[in-house]
């Protein structure tokens, strides 16, 4: 809709070298003024590059998970507090790799959005059903439940997050919902927002799973898909540009 400004983030996941990185945040920032707003999810040693790369430039950067910590014995872990110290503005949480690959809770993950938000730091809280349970008519149980913890642990907040709708079945298998899946599923999402916050109608909700140059117009053209999350398409200059370019 036209009271929300598109959003187009790239979620790098654990792809990259120093010098890959370099040439694809020049691409990046050659674009020129871009339709919409964008940001890339770098991994954490590569944080400090995109930071200092991308400084004074239209493109936002962020990371792609935090603790709920704030400091201490967590040994491997990255506080909200060490993003923000450096000029962090998005993290993504509750990715469905991290919930699958490293058990996260619908609870781990709202304690996530919290701590950022407390931080300032704007959490993409990702949303999604399997092929499995989409199959078995499960979809909108699952994300209301993913959704809700969120909602709960937030209260008053919830109007300040982003949230991803990334189905799982069409993460990295070339295989996108449809418009008309994904638009569904934002209604709902926007609905359950809407009975929580004031601000639901102001909010970002984004589609991710296998969006290309060819397929994003589309999808950032109905009405809840506010823009995209973006894997494998995110590591390819041109094409994250073309996708930002579909997002007006
Ligand atoms: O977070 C983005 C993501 O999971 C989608 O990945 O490669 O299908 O665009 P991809």
């Amino acid at each position: 809709s036209d009271i929300r400004r598109k959003l187009v983030v790239g979620n790098w996941k654990m792809h990259g070298t120093h010098a890959t990185n370099e040439a694809l945040l020049e691409g990046l920032k050659s674009a020129g003024p871009l339709p919409c707003e964008a940001a890339v999810c770098a991994p954490f040693p590569y944080l400090a590059q995109a930071a200092e790369r991308l400084a004074r430039s239209a493109i936002a950067w962020g990371a792609q998970d935090c603790s709920v910590h704030e400091q201490g014995a967590y040994t491997g872990e990255v506080s909200v507090a060490m993003l923000a110290d450096f000029g962090c503005r998005y993290v993504i949480v509750g990715h469905s790799e991290r919930r699958a690959l490293h058990a996260e809770s619908d609870q781990l993950v709202a304690d996530k959005a919290q701590a950022a938000l407390a931080r300032g730091v704007t959490p993409i809280v990702c949303v999604g059903e399997t092929l499995a349970q989409r199959d078995a008519g499960e979809t909108e149980d699952v994300v209301k439940r993913q959704l809700s913890a969120v909602i709960h642990t937030l209260a008053h907040c919830v109007g300040e997050m982003v949230v991803a709708y990334e189905p799982v079945w069409a993460i990295g298998t070339g295989r996108t919902a449809s418009p008309e899946q994904a638009q569904a599923v934002h209604a709902l999402l926007r609905a359950q927002l809407a009975a929580a916050t004031p601000r639901a109608a102001q909010m970002k909700l984004l589609y991710g799973g296998s969006v290309k140059p060819d397929n994003a117009a589309t999808l950032f053209a109905q009405v809840d898909i506010d823009g995209g999350l973006i894997g494998g398409a995110s590591l390819k200059a041109a094409d994250f540009i073309a996708i930002c370019r579909a997002a007006s």
